[in-house]
């Protein structure tokens, strides 16, 4: 499809494709749909090599509550001469301020900083001495961010999602293609222990052949989103009073794919999406003297299912407004194991008659397989993991030790622009599927055909 024929279509698709609920007809959005399939991407951008950098020079731009986290996790590398942050933007003054107080205690220099109006940012992506964007602004902000760097001649890393709208992920796959800049998005959660060690059985053959898998983001958010001080300008709150699906599909669906290969010998094929009714972020908006935020359009639970090309299955669910305690699931059920989280456990199949279908492993036959498959990047890093558990754990620290080690050494990323858009893709999707009455959506290509490849994620590579 030519640009011409995109920018025509965005205009017209744009209601439908994340931006607003109010759907016009179904027709619309079949049309949308059905275009944004014919688009067509390359591929070249997959297993991106750029030239090796010895020192990453990073420009962080959002100072709010990820900002702060992100920067501790720069600290281990900054020492070890591997990166250092040069430049650090936000609106606020005192949020640029705070990232600086940090920088100087610990490393006893301060970054030059942006800040005091939306576009202040630019003037950061511009320079010529910064390699890495990291973006950890609001979710409107991380594909318009991730562009104007890219086109600047910068790597870029974003922060989840890195797109919401199908229009988005189609700028971002020509951008990184024609650029050939590195565009990940940062989904640590494929970087966390549990996860980590889950892939290395599945690529080592523990599971056998995989059929299925359960992701979720359940997270009580709502004491944060009705909250006027933790978000900036409570822009969160606000895509709930205008959409309905899947907000947040990353954290769920990141590790499930690299486990079932999606993008290296699979990929979805198509989604089927439903909400439940809205209840408890409207009435905790009412109870919370919030009645501004009472109109949500955001069901209480979303459940979208993906049909992978190989006949595969994966559940995703988001939940952030009712009382539960957190979850994401991590179910991943293959022919001859079965994993499920929270907490963590492990079914083996032993094919003999008295095991099949009855009991998980019990804690010393769990602790077994937990020490034999410990991915290797944990147990080289225990030392650095321990010193900086405040990042979720552990799991910032390995994606950012991650990130800039490949640029140090000039090799593939973790999670590629395609890996990124394509599980970013489903909000808009669960959005589609949402809105038709839960019809079946087809998920665009995203590579160009080049998921047939098949590879091993690259995770494991060069640890
Ligand atoms: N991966 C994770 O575990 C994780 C955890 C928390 C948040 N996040 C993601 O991080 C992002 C930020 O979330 P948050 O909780 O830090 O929100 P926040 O509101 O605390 O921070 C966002 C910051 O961006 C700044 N900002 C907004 N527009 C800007 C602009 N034009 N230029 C420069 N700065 C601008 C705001 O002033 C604010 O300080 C979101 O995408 C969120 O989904 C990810």
């Amino acid at each position: 499809m030519k640009r011409k024929d995109f920018l025509q279509l965005s205009t017209k698709a744009a209601l439908f494709l994340g931006l607003t609920s109010s759907i016009a007809c179904k027709d619309e959005i079949d049309d949308a749909a059905s275009k944004t399939l014919a688009m067509k991407a390359t591929g070249s951008a997959f297993g991106l090599k750029a030239p090796k950098i010895d020192k990453v020079r990073v420009g962080i731009i959002g100072a709010g509550n990820r900002g702060q986290t992100l920067i501790q996790m720069f600290d281990w590398l900054i020492k070890n001469n591997h990166a250092k942050v040069v430049a650090i933007s936000d609106l606020k003054k005192e949020k640029t301020d705070k990232l600086n107080k940090h920088l100087k205690k610990t490393h006893n220099y301060t970054a030059d900083a942006y800040f005091g109006n939306p576009d202040e940012w630019k003037k950061l992506a511009d320079r010529d001495d910064i390699d890495l964007l990291i973006i950890c602004t609001p979710w409107e902000w991380h594909t318009p961010m991730a562009l104007y760097g890219m086109e600047k001649g910068k790597h870029v890393a974003s922060e989840v999602p890195i797109a919401f709208t199908l229009e988005d992920c189609w700028k971002l796959i020509e951008t990184a293609e024609r650029t050939q800049k590195h565009c990940m998005m940062m989904e640590n959660c494929c970087f966390n222990n549990e996860e980590l060690w889950v892939l290395n059985m599945v690529n080592q053959g523990v599971f056998g052949d995989l059929t299925h898998a359960e992701g979720a983001y359940i997270h009580d958010l709502r004491k944060h989103l009705l909250d006027d001080t933790y978000y900036e300008d409570q822009w969160r709150i606000k895509h709930h009073l205008k959409k309905d699906g899947n907000f947040y599909t990353t954290h769920g669906l990141g590790p499930i794919s690299q486990y079932m290969d999606i993008g290296r010998g699979d990929t979805y094929d198509h989604i089927v999406s439903m909400s439940s009714r809205e209840k408890s972020l409207s009435n905790a908006a009412k109870k919370h003297g919030a009645p501004q935020f009472a109109n949500v359009v955001c069901g209480d639970m979303n459940t979208s299912l993906i049909k992978t090309k190989l006949g595969k299955t994966i559940m995703i669910q988001f939940d952030v407004h009712t009382g539960r305690p957190y979850d994401r699931l991590n179910t991943v059920v293959g022919t001859k194991a079965v994993h499920e989280g929270y907490p963590s456990k492990l079914y083996i199949n032993k094919e003999e008659l008295e095991w099949w279908g009855h009991r998980w492993l019990d804690e010393k036959n769990y602790q077994e397989y937990r020490e034999k498959y410990n991915h290797p990047l944990w147990a080289k890093l225990k030392e650095q993991i321990s010193d900086n558990s405040v990042g979720h754990g552990g799991m910032d620290f390995v994606m950012i030790y991650r990130l800039i080690r490949c640029l140090n050494k000039g090799i593939p990323l973790d999670i590629n622009v395609y890996d990124s858009v394509l599980w970013s893709s489903i909000t808009p999707l669960s959005e589609l599927s949402v809105a038709q009455n839960s019809s079946s959506v087809k998920v665009p290509d995203f590579t160009g055909g080049t998921w047939k490849n098949k590879a091993k994620s690259e995770m494991l590579r060069d640890v």
